[in-house]
This record gives C-alpha cells, sequence and structure tokens, in this order.
C-alpha cells in the first residue's frame, strides 16, 4: 500500500472539515486510495431537502470516477463530531461494492483515538445484484 490506513484517515479528516452539514452539524470525510494509487476525498454535502444528501464516501466514489479511477483497495472514513467511529451507511457500502472487492479495507474512527479496520466483504456480505457486478476492475 502507498499510505498507511493512518495516513489515508489523516486525509479524510482533512476532507471532513469541508463538509456542508448545516442541518446535521455531523461532518464526514473520506478518503479513497486508487489502485493507482491517487487518493480522492469527498465530503458530506446536506440539502434542505434532506432526502438529497450525499454521503462523505459517496461524495468521494464520484470525485474518483470522474478523474478516471474505477478501483479502489481501501477507504477511511471520519466522523470528527462523533465519540465512536461511524462506518459507512448501507446505500454507500452498495456504492463501494461497485468500485471495491470483498478484501478491500474499511478504516473509521469518530473523534477519539479509536479505529475500526474491516474489510468491505465483512461489512456487506451477500453483495446485493453480486451476478450482475461487471467484471472489469
Ligand atoms: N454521513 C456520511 O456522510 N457518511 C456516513 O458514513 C454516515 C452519515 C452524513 C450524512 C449526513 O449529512 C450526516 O452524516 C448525518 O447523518
Amino acid at each position: 500500500m502507498p499510505c498507511t490506513l493512518e495516513e489515508l484517515f489523516a486525509e479524510a479528516r482533512k476532507a471532513a472539515a469541508f463538509a456542508y452539514a448545516p442541518y446535521s452539524r455531523f461532518r464526514v470525510g473520506a478518503a479513497l486510495l486508487g489502485a493507482d494509487g491517487r487518493i480522492f476525498t469527498g465530503c458530506n454535502v446536506e440539502n434542505r431537502s434532506f432526502g438529497l444528501t450525499i454521503c462523505a464516501e459517496r461524495g468521494a466514489v464520484m470525485y474518483a470516477v470522474s478523474r478516471g479511477c474505477r478501483s479502489f483497495t481501501a477507504i477511511a472514513i471520519a466522523a470528527p463530531d462523533s465519540p465512536v467511529p461511524v462506518p459507512p451507511c448501507g446505500a454507500c457500502r452498495q456504492v463501494l461494492s461497485e468500485f471495491m472487492s470483498p478484501d478491500a479495507r474499511v478504516y473509521y474512527g469518530g473523534s477519539s483515538a479509536g479505529r475500526v479496520d474491516l474489510t468491505l466483504g465483512a461489512l456487506y456480505p451477500f453483495d446485493s445484484l453480486h451476478d450482475l457486478a461487471v467484471s472489469s476492475a
């Protein structure tokens, strides 16, 4: 890995500072490590029509794909307003599964020093629509 998970987490924490979260006051940052070594970050962007909110993780995926990267080996997620580590929501797990393999690392933390280090497969078993996935990578 071209950087450590803790270094990737530091990028996620920097991205969280850009969160647009006036409704929840809950900032989140995400940093994806591309298979090509590039890092792509995202932050949550809320909307006054609450359901239109985009999570940090999905924001990072949209940014990465728009920059030509479609395969990721790890994601770090920083939730500085939470005392406990915050894992990706169900919708984000599905979106991440499009571009990450089950052995890709998902590393997340809150405001304290504790981190959780899991694989996407552990967080998202029984991958929905698995058989429809394009095997491009
Ligand atoms: N949020 C994320 O960006 N990622 C997560 O993993 C959990 C939740 C955002 C959505 C919303 O803006 C705020 O956190 C509160 O749910």
